[in-house]
């Protein structure tokens, strides 16, 4: 058997408005209903029913798999859904969720912002006005008093790097403003809102456990070529560097076009950093590919996978990152990790490798805690709507009918063992090599 550290944190991750439904009165739902921007046209309508209530149902399989921990988004329109105005029956039921979590034996990382925004706040501006830091960081300090209580792992906010891109300087999210600067002036906000949210959360409750998630990338070129290597180079620091610089030295480093910038309090304001890994991007030279830079993702026939967009499966990407984020002296936690793979035929083999990724990370002197695979159950995937089913259980939409997929089975195994078994109980379900 591969062992794992005695206490380990095998969980998976859900956000707020891909399971729970009937989240109305965000940015998302007002995007989805426009034409042409959701791939299969679909909606998040009532995704998952998590606020209706299966979040419990869900959560009890996870626990009785031998998972022991939960990664949750909080949906801050349902919080404050309009400015100022803080809905008491909102935080009662994301309370009794948080609750029954532990009453389980899973305990609970909560983010704070994944993705969605407030339309209220929107009207403000969203991210591209600083109004939003102060509103923010009251959001924080409200949710940290009220949550102490049955929260373990705070994080600010999923995948700053990430959203600055899809929704600031390309189009495919809301609000699609597509411009550089646009790009930089977000995230700027976003770290700045980061770290007054880390001050807040501290003032508030004793002890909170305050880190942030980042979507860490692996870049390689995909030929030996200098303009190959270059834009490689280039997509990381944009994606991968330029944010985690910024968190390291309080200092964003902008694309040409404006000044550095320094953010007051950034400078290592986390108490352990989460890394969102899906994989490995192959990068090539490509005139016309302007949104990238000019660097293509490209494939090869061996890599191919049923979506690009997260890149293709490279167990060994994740381990790098790890021992990358692991330099900086802080518990690191996978927060998510998963691959859209909707007969589940590869999925088995991908997890067993990326667990065994993070173990060797951890051999390699990386104070890694936990690993969430995303997903618990299929939801609603951004712009790739109900397309891409990333859920260790499968859901059928009309009936809201769960079925566990073996590879929700194969990580139980992996759970109760704490660690790769040697034999696993069906081991014809894993793949020896996956792709
Ligand atoms: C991540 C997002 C998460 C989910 C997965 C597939 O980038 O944080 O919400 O969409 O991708």
């Amino acid at each position: 058997m591969v062992p794992f550290p005695g206490d380990f944190l095998w969980g998976t991750a859900t956000s707020s408005h891909q399971v729970e439904g009937g989240n109305a009165n965000n940015d998302w739902w007002a995007w989805e209903q426009a034409p042409g921007r959701i791939r299969d046209g679909s909606t998040s309508g009532d995704a998952a029913q998590w606020w209706a209530g299966r979040a419990e149902q869900d959560l009890a399989w996870a626990a009785e798999q031998g998972q022991n921990a939960h990664r949750f988004g909080l949906e801050w329109s349902r919080l404050e859904p309009e400015p100022g105005r803080w809905d008491d029956d909102a935080f009662a039921r994301y309370h009794q969720m948080f609750a029954a979590a532990k009453a389980m034996g899973l305990s609970t990382m909560v983010t704070l912002n994944h993705f969605t925004l407030p339309r209220w706040i929107v009207r403000e501006g969203g991210w591209s006005s600083p109004t939003i830091i102060d509103r923010f960081t009251t959001y924080a300090a409200r949710c940290g008093r009220a949550f102490a209580d049955v929260v373990d792992l705070w994080a600010t906010l999923n995948e700053p790097n990430v959203l600055a891109f899809m929704a600031y300087a390309r189009r495919r999210w809301p609000p699609g403003v597509g411009s550089l600067l646009g790009c930089f002036r977000a995230q700027r906000h976003m770290l700045r809102a980061h770290a007054s949210a880390y001050e807040a959360l501290h003032t508030v409750a004793p002890a909170p456990r305050v880190g942030i998630v980042l979507n860490l990338q692996k870049f390689e070129a995909s030929r030996r070529r200098g303009v190959d290597v270059a834009l490689a180079a280039m997509q990381d620091w944009m994606i991968n560097g330029s944010m985690l610089t910024a968190l390291d030295r309080g200092v964003l480093l902008p694309p040409l076009v404006a000044r550095p910038v320094k953010v007051e309090g950034l400078s290592r304001a986390y108490d352990w950093l989460g890394c969102n890994y899906y994989g490995r991007y192959l990068v090539r030279f490509d005139p016309r590919e302007l949104e990238q830079g000019f660097g293509r993702h490209v494939q090869t026939n061996s890599t191919r996978t049923e979506w690009t967009d997260w890149g293709q499966p490279h167990p060994d990407g994740l381990t790098a990152q790890l021992v990358r984020l692991g330099r900086r002296r802080v518990p690191i936690y996978v927060t998510e990790n998963g691959l859209f793979d909707n007969d589940d035929t590869r999925r088995p083999g991908f997890l067993v490798d990326h667990v065994r990724a993070v173990r060797d990370a951890i051999g390699r002197g990386v104070d890694v805690r936990g690993y969430f695979h995303w997903s618990l159950v299929d939801n609603f995937e951004w712009a790739e709507g109900w397309s891409a089913h990333f859920g260790l259980l499968e859901l059928d939409r009309d009936t809201q009918a769960r079925t566990p997929r073996r590879s929700g089975e194969l990580y139980g195994q992996i759970c109760r063992a704490n660690g790769i078994p040697d034999r696993f109980d069906e081991p014809d379900a894993i793949p020896k090599r996956s792709w």
